[in-house]
């Protein structure tokens, strides 16, 4: 069935739609000249009809794909029952997730919000107040965070995130962080000797992700939350980018059995609608009570009946297994890749189907990304010139071998 076309500026070009945009919004973002209007599975249409695979999937978001029949029908069911009702009240899409959400994970309770960086200013605000209110120890305002991380852009997040460009314009930052070299446990042990007890909080992603697809070393994460249970520290895994699948766990935190004591979400959970989760513990919950915090927004049915049918979707198709096997094909492939052009490409990294390879000349990263869009791949870059992919999880490996076959062929031209 051929699906109808979103196209709201029918007699527009292009250019003049592109010129618009460029006029009048705030200028905060660098952006393709590219309005994509329709998507289905793995790829995405533009207004001319032209065909791109999906490789980059709303950064990380389109976790089942684009209109996927069960998300569509799942939103319209709920949107035709109810889309909000405020935290004045219940709902029932919020309470059938939250239970979800305690089934595939260690969480006892769980705060919904609308993005990453509510998520981490969530759980930053919590990990504080438990320390000040449940611990007693008013000295332990400090956070430990990591060179090259990034967490989102409100205070809070651009504070504990390790690289400078996000905090240019914006100081002073938010007091008392800390940051570490990300995989050096013994810098990371020095630090917190060195912030003399003030450091009640570490915000850690797993694997870096805006920072270049950074995997952690060895036993660095095991020895992290070590480290924090030695000095009563709560420890905070961003898996804003890593969880719901996306490693081919439903969490990172999993693949090396470290659990955190708040874990923050958002990107593939609503597969596209705006969500995010912060889970937690018992324990570190008693630092909030009723007015600690809130979102008008967070946990309403809309959102929450998305991203409890994207994961009874992940769970049905199996598409943990799928991210595995599939993430397998296209690490190997990236290997190849970098052995056929080892003048151009290096170092391929990644787990699942989060996974990126370094351009040489970083400069030349930005001409991989458009000329692999011209031959209709869509793929973004991240620190370090380091190409990423992060298709949705129902990707198959034909879809991989196409996008293989056309960053080889760019490859080969550049
Ligand atoms: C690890 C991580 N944390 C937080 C965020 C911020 O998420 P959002 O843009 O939804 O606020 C991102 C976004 O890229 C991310 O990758």
């Amino acid at each position: 069935m051929l699906r109808r076309m979103t196209n709201l500026f029918p007699d527009a070009l292009n250019t003049d739609l592109v010129a618009r945009a460029t006029s009048h919004y705030t200028p905060n973002y660098r952006q393709t000249p590219l309005f994509l209007v329709r998507g289905e599975g793995v790829w995405v249409w533009d207004r001319d009809g032209k065909r791109y695979l999906d490789f980059i999937a709303g950064i990380a978001v389109n976790s089942v794909g684009h209109a996927h029949p069960r998300l569509v029908a799942a939103i319209r069911e709920q949107a035709d029952a109810v889309i909000h009702v405020s935290n004045l009240y219940y709902n029932e899409p919020a309470l059938a997730l939250l239970d979800k959400l305690g089934e595939i994970s260690f969480a006892d309770r769980v705060y919904f919000g609308n993005s990453g960086t509510e998520a981490n200013e969530a759980a930053l605000k919590l990990a504080r107040r438990y320390q000040t209110r449940v611990k007693n120890a008013p000295e332990k305002t400090g956070v430990l965070a990591f060179d090259h991380s990034f967490h989102g852009r409100t205070y809070a997040s651009i504070s504990v995130t390790g690289q400078p460009k996000y905090h240019d314009g914006f100081e002073p930052m938010m007091a008392g962080v800390h940051f570490a070299r990300f995989g050096d446990l013994d810098h990371v042990v020095s630090t917190i000797a060195g912030a003399g007890g003030t450091i009640g909080t570490v915000i850690v992603e797993p694997v870096q992700c805006e920072g270049g697809l950074n995997m952690p070393p060895p036993g660095f994460l095991k020895g992290l939350r070590k480290v924090c249970d030695q000095h009563g520290i709560v420890l905070i895994y961003d898996e804003v980018q890593t969880g719901v699948g996306r490693c081919a766990e439903w969490w990172y935190y999993e693949i090396d059995a470290v659990r955190p004591d708040i874990l923050t979400s958002a990107k593939g959970i609503g597969g596209g609608v705006p969500l995010g989760a912060m889970l937690c513990t018992d324990e570190v919950a008693q630092g909030w009570g009723p007015g600690s915090h809130a979102s008008t927004f967070g946990g309403n049915p809309l959102a929450t009946r998305a991203g409890l049918e994207v994961l009874r979707i992940i769970e049905d198709e199996q598409l943990l297994d799928n991210a595995y096997k599939v993430g397998e094909a296209l690490g190997e492939g990236l290997e190849a890749l970098a052995k056929r052009h080892p003048e151009k490409v290096a170092d391929p990294r990644g787990v699942g189907l989060l996974r990126g390879l370094r351009v040489r000349d970083e400069a030349a990263a930005g001409r991989v990304v458009e000329a692999a869009r011209e031959r209709g791949l869509l793929l973004n870059t991240v620190r370090g010139g380091v190409l990423r992919m992060v298709p949705p999880l129902i990707v198959q490996k034909g879809h991989v071998d196409a996008a293989l076959e056309i960053l080889d062929e760019v490859l080969a031209a550049s």
